[in-house]
């Protein structure tokens, strides 16, 4: 039936008075709210992300119960929010059964899939647009909201505008799940490890609905000990949705590790880099497979010389600034390397010398368009003024999505091999009277603008084999292929994080006085945006450990703080100079040299944070965020 456009609010305040007038009946049943009643019946999560959720080897309690040192310790992490300053939004417009969504979305491809199957559309009658992102972290994804607006604009077929409200975006749009870890570590005097085990439970959505935070993940890969354990179990709930968020497990399941290996250091009278250095291992266990590149130990040693490691003293309260103590952390950072298949690029190259390259990608603010026009002008040997990078379209061909730090890295794959396409298409447009006819792809190389033998060095301009050919355009596409590097090797980042923070003792309050990140995430594509990339994920790091928690109530299992005035997220006052540095040391495995850097810089800071107020004031505080209270109550149950 057509509707009147009057059926639908005009303004948002129509919109939210409207809603005061719908009356909602339903039959009440039980809910399950409360994670810590649920705990006894957790159940074991089954996998993680590619991997079995459960992963021994040899007998580590065993190893636990007869070791010199030992740390036995539980950590908690609360719920977190995205928190992305634009908030949710879509504008749904129908043409027949064709549907244009303008969405902001870090997985384009992803959402026009989900619109088609709820729709009952073809692929192809759904268009996602999507130029812009102000901000993801992992919650820009499809969620009602999206479906809502487009099942509007059908109903009363004209264009329809949804904005979620902030506390809509925290009620209805997924966050990160709360954990509760338990690490123990046992070490030889020298600090060698002879047992590792990271355990425990986190929260997810009823009938296996949602994320499972893989916070066994960094404990996989980070250290050699002669024996492990790894477990993790899940509670579900009718809370929000468990979904990704910057790092999701390794943001969390660092801290706990992180900590503990800190704790280790302090027991064995070992300094924690030093402790790191023992720990080093050959390969990784949980596979057997060997690293493609791994420079963890030269991530700390830059960041060590940068922090002036060496001038902190080891004893806690050893420094003291009025009422402020003042106290050094350190931890490792660690995400892992992924690439995914099914990322595609055409290249449009044209008469004057210009190149367009595109795919249905995503910009969040972390550069893509830039960092890709670079990679792309560098392959073709054009400047890289000449090339333009369009993107955020899925009428496009299909991109990585903007997730798990895969994007890059998989768009510079298919680049490559659409490069490759061309090159090849172009060799063959070169006729009889070309300096490069009857050249293979393999004698040329593309620079100057051109293609040249490497022999010799004859070849001739883009702009002069497209006019010889009569052609004012020569296009390609080819996708990058699937990630055959990630079979036989173990690909991971990894970093150092140096932390100072001053810690009143009148008020518990931390503050977080200087920061250097040292990352060791393969060749670094473009100095400016991955420095912003790694201090972004740094600041996030300090909400995570000082002060960012959404507070539910167990009763109805909404949130009671769904905003950012009580939700608290850092601000230019709480962030203190941030250095970063990187190894850039290429894989030699990666397409480019480059692992992904988006989520590795959260991983390790609360950590970081919690191992520097325990070196200011003495006090272990393993329940994030450290806010001043835990502080307070701390300093009074030891005196
Ligand atoms: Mo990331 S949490 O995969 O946007």
């Amino acid at each position: 039936p057509t509707r009147r456009s009057s059926d639908l609010a005009q303004t948002r305040e129509q919109a939210e008075h409207a809603a005061t007038l719908v009356g909602v009946s339903y039959q009440a049943d039980q809910a399950r709210l409360s994670f810590e009643k649920l705990l006894p019946e957790a159940r074991r999560a089954p996998d993680v992300p590619g991997e079995p959720g459960t992963l021994t080897r040899g007998n580590a309690d065993a190893a636990l119960a007869g070791a010199s040192v030992v740390v036995d310790q539980v950590y908690r992490t609360p719920r977190l929010n995205h928190a992305a300053m634009e908030l949710h939004a879509a504008t749904a417009e129908w043409h027949g059964d064709h549907l244009t969504l303008y969405d902001e979305s870090q997985g384009i491809s992803l959402t026009r899939r989900s619109l088609a199957t709820v729709f009952g559309l073809k692929r192809e009658n759904v268009r996602v647009v999507s130029p812009f992102v102000g901000g993801g972290f992992g919650s820009k994804l499809v969620w009602s909201h999206q479906i809502l607006c487009a099942a509007a604009a059908k109903l009363c077929q004209r264009p329809v505008q949804l904005v979620l409200s902030r506390e809509q975006v925290f009620a209805t749009v997924g966050s990160r799940s709360l954990t509760e870890q338990r690490v123990a570590l046992a070490s030889r005097r020298d600090g060698t490890l002879t047992a590792l085990v990271h355990t425990g439970t986190t929260a997810t959505g009823v009938g296996k609905n949602g994320w499972i935070e893989q916070f066994t993940s960094p404990a996989r890969r980070l250290y050699h000990a002669d024996t492990y354990r790894l477990a993790q179990s899940v509670v579900e709930l009718n809370t929000v949705a468990s979904t990704y968020m910057r790092g999701p497990g390794e943001a969390t399941g660092s801290f706990a590790l992180e900590c503990a290996m800190d704790e280790l250091a302090d027991a064995a009278g070992i300094d924690p880099i030093e402790l790191r250095r023992r720990a080093e291992p050959a390969k990784d266990w949980s596979h057997g497979n060997a690293f493609s590149g791994r420079d963890l130990l030269e991530a700390f040693r830059i960041g060590a010389e940068r922090f002036r490691w060496d001038e902190r003293s080891a004893k806690p309260q050893s420094r003291r600034d009025g009422e402020w103590w003042v106290g050094q952390g350190v931890a490792a950072a660690y995400y892992p390397y992924v690439r995914l298949p099914g990322a595609r690029a055409t290249i449009q190259l044209t008469a004057n010398g210009y190149a367009t390259v595109s795919c249905a990608a995503h910009e969040m603010g972390m550069g893509t368009a830039t960092v890709q026009a670079q990679a792309a002008a560098e392959r073709l040997g054009l400047p890289a003024g000449h090339v333009t990078f369009t993107y955020g379209d899925s009428d496009l061909v299909a991109a990585a999505f903007a997730g798990g730090s895969t994007q890059t890295v998989s768009i510079i794959a298919a680049v490559e091999h659409t490069t490759n396409a061309l090159v090849k298409k172009l060799l063959d447009l070169a006729g009889r009277d070309s300096p490069l006819a009857g050249a293979h792809p393999r004698d040329v190389e593309a620079r100057d603008g051109g293609l040249y033998r490497k022999a010799g060095g004859a070849g001739e301009s883009y702009v002069s084999l497209l006019r010889r050919a009569g052609r004012d355009t020569v296009e390609a596409e080819a996708s990058g292929g699937a990630p055959m590097e990630m079979l036989k090797y173990s690909m991971n980042s990894y970093g150092a994080q140096f932390c100072e923070v001053r810690v009143s003792e009148l008020t518990g309050e931390v503050r977080v006085s200087r920061w250097v990140g040292a990352f060791d995430t393969g060749r670094i594509l473009n100095p400016k945006t991955a420095t912003s990339q790694f201090r972004g994920g740094i600041i996030m790091g300090i909400g995570m450990a000082l002060t960012e928690e959404a507070i539910f109530d167990e009763r109805t299992g909404r949130i009671i703080n769904p905003s950012l005035a009580e939700y608290h997220v850092p601000v230019h006052a709480d962030v203190p100079p941030i250095d970063i540095l990187w190894t850039g040391i290429p894989d030699p495995l990666a397409p480019a040299g480059a692992r992904g850097i988006g989520e590795i810089s959260v991983t390790g800071v609360a950590a970081a944070v919690a191992n520097a107020v325990y070196n200011a004031t003495g006090q272990r505080i393993r329940d994030l965020p450290i806010t001043p209270d835990k502080i307070l109550v701390t300093q009074a149950q030891e005196q």
